[in-house]
């Protein structure tokens, strides 16, 4: 659903970006017109991150990213276009247009409220004499008062009517009770709680909204969870547990587990990251909404033959979507919650950051490679071996594991280590000529292939230009000079190009927020960083023409084979056109 351009314009009119930005980083004056902070989009001691009140938008010359105040909301609160323009409009007071004569939506809003004061209720019965068993259940699963106040988790009490009866005193009706899942009808019409005795988990999406729930049976027993059915608002394989918590964690990745209560412990013992699906193995569309918050998955479901073969399967998801995946190897613990009750949370620290036993596990997989008993094959894999273990940060770290090598191939420690020191030695040595030849020959960094920012570097250049230009002054939109988007090398300037010249060419005005919900971050940033660098020329049309030159030159050399005498020609046909 697009947003008016007016509603947009009005409501970035309103969300100052000064003051947005300052609830989330402390900006001061250094000279000029902008304001300075530290970026809070990569880690920095100094500031890179500019802000400026007069164009209305943020870039931060370290990391690249900018855009205006919708994007920022987008970058900070990991929301979506629209989501991001929802939290701004509840923050400038104003309402969402179509919202007001919109019925689906005031449904899915009365719903939403309903599963709040539901959640209010299930937490208010653990202060309940009705709640002690939930009480003592969570003092048995050691889920603290802290905790449970975190994830507002509640009791549903062991009756047939408690949620029925409160939710009509709040004035809900029971079809509604029934539509967001919470009551169901009995065989007389008359309509019962869904969830009964049974410890209660609010099911919260990225955005704050309770969707449902998931009902824990307290201790043994089937099912052990109870999900609320798909609703108006509450679809199973869309969300994940505890992301809207995860999705603020600074560690870098997402735990996904299996069951909420390894989720709680797990947040319970610092390590806020953790979420799991509902009850269904993971989707397609729970890794997309996981790698909008992070790159990297740390999978950490149960030590059993199910747990592994959903991990096997949430690989293959995960990976789809370009996410590092690790999977944690819980020696000794059925799951998350059992490893950290019994191996404590540094313990789990060390698992999820793979020092010693990730190890340990790779050292096992270049043992079972060779057979030891074989001279050959042993020599084989202590060269193996040793590399490894001298690839190890640590020296405490390199020794420990020297011998651990040694005491594989029965051989002397001391033979292993000195083998180690060796290996280390060299990789320095390697190390270090490769930034001795860097710092000498600082030419050569930039033309690696590696480095360049393009594919077609001379034709990207170039259509930074042409987009630069148009940035500059509008009025060139109307050139009829200006190539096809098609002649874009570059996806991302293509698209610029393509948004830029229809809102130029219809009259329209090029801001943030207007782009914000066709550009995708990575574009809006390019767009920033193109807007914010200064434009040498100072005739913007005859910059513009250059630029086109240059564009079509590009294009004729890729076109061409690159046969000598055809290159030669070419070269020859440019000269001429050029005149000289
Ligand atoms: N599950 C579910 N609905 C949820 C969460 C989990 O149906 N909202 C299912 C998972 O699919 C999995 C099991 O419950 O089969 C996960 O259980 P487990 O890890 O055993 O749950 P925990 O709450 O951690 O319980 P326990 O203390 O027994 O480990
Ligand atoms: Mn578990």
């Amino acid at each position: 659903m697009p947003f008016p351009e007016t509603f947009l314009t009005e409501l970035t009119e309103r969300s100052d970006i000064v003051d947005v930005v300052s609830g989330y980083v402390r900006l001061s004056k250094r000279s000029g017109a902008n304001l300075f902070g530290l970026c809070p989009f990569h880690s920095e001691k100094t500031p890179s991150f500019s802000v400026s009140p007069d164009k209305q938008i943020y870039h931060c010359f370290g990391c690249g990213k900018g855009g205006g105040v919708i994007n920022f909301i987008m970058e900070i609160e990991n929301l979506s276009f629209p989501e991001a323009v929802e939290f701004l409009a509840k923050r400038a007071g104003m309402a969402l247009p179509e919202e007001s004569n919109d019925r689906e939506s005031r449904k899915r809003s009365r719903m939403l409220a309903l599963n709040k004061d539901a959640a209010r209720f299930f937490y208010e019965q653990l202060s309940t004499p009705a709640g002690a068993p939930a009480l003592a259940y969570m003092q048995r699963r050691g889920i603290g008062p802290v905790t449970a106040k975190n994830f507002g988790v509640g009791f549903a009490p062991d009756t047939w009517d408690s949620l029925v009866k409160a939710m009509h005193a709040k004035g809900y009706a029971d079809l509604e009770l029934f539509d967001a899942g919470l009551a169901r009808q009995g065989k007389s019409g008359g309509f019962y709680d869904t969830f009964r005795n049974r410890l209660m988990f609010p099911v919260i999406d990225v955005r704050g909204n309770v969707i449902g729930f998931s009902g824990r049976i307290l201790g043994d027993g089937e099912p052990k969870y109870m999900n609320s059915p798909e609703t108006l608002v509450f679809n199973k394989s869309r969300n994940l547990f505890a992301l809207n918590l995860a999705k603020k964690s600074k560690s870098g990745y997402i735990i996904l587990a299996e069951g909420n209560i390894d989720v709680v412990s797990m947040h319970q013992a610092g390590f806020d990251s953790a979420v799991a699906s509902l009850g269904t193995s993971l989707t397609p569309e729970q890794a997309r909404l996981l790698s909008r918050f992070t790159n990297e998955v740390i999978i950490a479901y149960d030590n059993d033959g199910a747990g592994k073969k959903a991990a096997q399967r949430a690989i293959g998801i995960l990976e789809k979507l370009d996410l590092k995946v690790r999977v944690l190897a819980m020696n000794g613990a059925k799951d998350p919650d059992e490893f950290i009750r019994t191996k404590g949370p540094a313990a789990f620290r060390n698992l999820l950051e793979g020092s010693e036993d990730q190890v340990d596990y790779r050292l096992r997989g270049v043992l079972e490679k060779y057979d030891l008993s074989q001279d050959a094959q042993k020599v084989a894999f202590l060269r193996e071996a040793t590399e490894l273990v001298a690839r190890l940060p640590g020296s405490a770290e390199r020794e420990v594991y020297a011998m651990r090598v040694a005491t594989l191939a029965g051989i002397p420690a001391d033979a292993v280590t000195a083998e180690v020191k060796q290996r280390r030695k060299r990789l320095l040595r390697s190390a270090n000529r490769e930034t001795e030849r860097k710092q000498t020959r600082p030419g050569r960094i930039t033309e690696t292939p590696g480095v360049k920012r393009y594919e077609d570097e001379a034709s990207g250049m170039a259509e930074e230009g042409i987009v630069r230009v148009l940035l500059l002054d509008g009025a060139l939109a109307g050139s009829s000079a200006l190539p096809p988007p098609e002649d874009f090398t570059v996806p991302e300037l293509r698209h610029i190009y393509t948004e830029i010249l229809a809102r130029l060419r219809g009259g329209g005005e090029i801001s943030p927020a207007t782009l914000g919900g066709v550009l995708n971050g990575e574009e809006m940033s390019l767009l920033i960083r193109l807007q914010e660098a200064p434009l040498a020329a100072a005739n913007s049309e005859r910059a513009l023409n250059d630029y086109i030159h240059k564009l079509y030159e590009c294009k004729e050399l890729r076109q061409k084979p690159s046969g000598p005498e055809d290159l030669l020609a070419l070269q020859q046909k440019l000269r001429e056109r050029k005149g000289y």
